[in-house]
């Protein structure tokens, strides 16, 4: 099991909010509001942000607004600022916005690469190749995102072989820098999840791997934990723990950034987050999307915000002691 303490180990933290959680809300999401919460998750100390998605704009409107979001955030040194593309399309748009990281998606599932994206798997490849060498041509570092990594709520189980066969084709013949394995729909387990990491940690261990978990079922902290220990450092989390593929049935948030930063913060990693900010941040979430979110943070506070004690605390504590003076039929 994890260190429960004094392990310096940097954990790195790529918050998908902006993106993954806002792509699903029923209400559009204004765009100075969009910009306004990225900046503020600017100065939280996450590694990265994915901003937004170059997508189609029947496909996901509450993303319609990708180019001027991306093009009106103000950039913090140190964060890198990607953005989802599922095709050249989308690659131009990203690489006209300056992305500094074209996240590709497709998944490792037919039927939900089907649904999400309108393609076969070999047709995405295909049209990612493509975007691939659009990033090359202007140096800018592609990272492949495969959905339902963990299980399709369409098909059940993926395959290991499955997974690491895309993840291979992406590697070894595309020339991504990254790989995401992504539980899109919360199927995902710990042992699951120990043993995909373990095996590609070996396999690739010169290759930034990422996990990106949804809370669907419960399980995305332990998940994290199981990654920890198998070898990975990288993870996709959103703010307030909103998100989710419009795509995939039965989809509900992403694992909660200030949820996962406070659990390792307390068990003595090294996040570089700062958590006032980041669950600030999330704070104002509620009345931006008109509905409550899941963040247990936000709604109990970090472990040690306290609570002040009933007012006559010394009363009740006086009638306690009393009580014990007296004898036992009194009582
Ligand atoms: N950005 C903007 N518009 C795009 C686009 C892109 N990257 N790719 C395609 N389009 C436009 C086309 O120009 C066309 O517009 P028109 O109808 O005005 O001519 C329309 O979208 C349909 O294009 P087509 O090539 O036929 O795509 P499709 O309907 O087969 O859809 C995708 C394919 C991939 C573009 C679409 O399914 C998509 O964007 N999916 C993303 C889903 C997603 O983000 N899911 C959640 C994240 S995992
Ligand atoms: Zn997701």
């Amino acid at each position: 099991m994890s260190s429960w303490n004094g392990n310096h180990q940097r954990i790195y933290m790529n918050e998908v909010g902006p993106r993954d959680g806002l792509q699903a809300e029923a209400a559009f999401v204004p765009t100075a509001e969009k910009i306004s919460l990225v900046n503020a998750l600017s100065r939280t100390g996450l590694n990265k942000i994915e901003v937004t998605a170059f997508v189609s704009a029947q496909a996901i409107p509450a993303l319609r607004d990708a180019e001027i979001v991306m093009r009106e955030i103000e950039r913090a040194p140190g964060v890198k600022y990607a953005a989802l593309v599922p095709n050249a399309r989308g690659a131009e748009r990203a690489i006209d916005g300056h992305a500094d990281e074209l996240n590709l998606v497709m998944s490792a599932s037919e039927s939900h690469n089907l649904s999400n994206l309108r393609m076969t798997r070999e047709q995405s490849y295909r049209s990612l190749q493509q975007v691939s060498r659009l990033a090359d041509a202007v140096k800018i570092p592609v990272n492949i995102s495969l959905s339902c990594a963990f299980g399709c709520p369409m098909e059940g189980d993926v395959s290991e072989e499955t997974v690491l066969e895309w993840s291979s084709r992406f590697i070894e013949e595309t020339g991504a820098h990254g790989v995401t394995l992504c539980d899109t729909t919360g199927m995902a387990y710990p042992g699951q999840v120990a043993r995909l990491t373990e095996l590609f940690a070996r396999r690739w261990p010169g290759i930034e791997l990422t996990l990106h978990f949804h809370n669907t079922r419960g399980m995305g902290l332990a998940n994290v934990l199981a990654a920890i220990d198998s070898g990975a450092s990288r993870f996709d989390a959103s703010v307030g723990g909103i998100g989710g593929c419009p795509y995939a049935p039965g989809a509900s948030g992403n694992v909660c950034s200030e949820e996962i930063v406070h659990a390792l913060e307390l068990m003595g990693y090294d996040t570089g987050v700062n958590l006032e900010a980041l669950t600030l941040a999330s704070t104002r979430l509620p009345s931006l999307l008109g509905h409550d979110i899941p963040s247990q943070i936000v709604k109990a506070g970090r472990r040690l915000d306290l609570h002040p004690a009933p007012p006559d605390l010394p009363a009740i504590r006086e009638r306690a002691v009393n009580r014990e003076r007296l004898p036992e039929t009194r009582r």
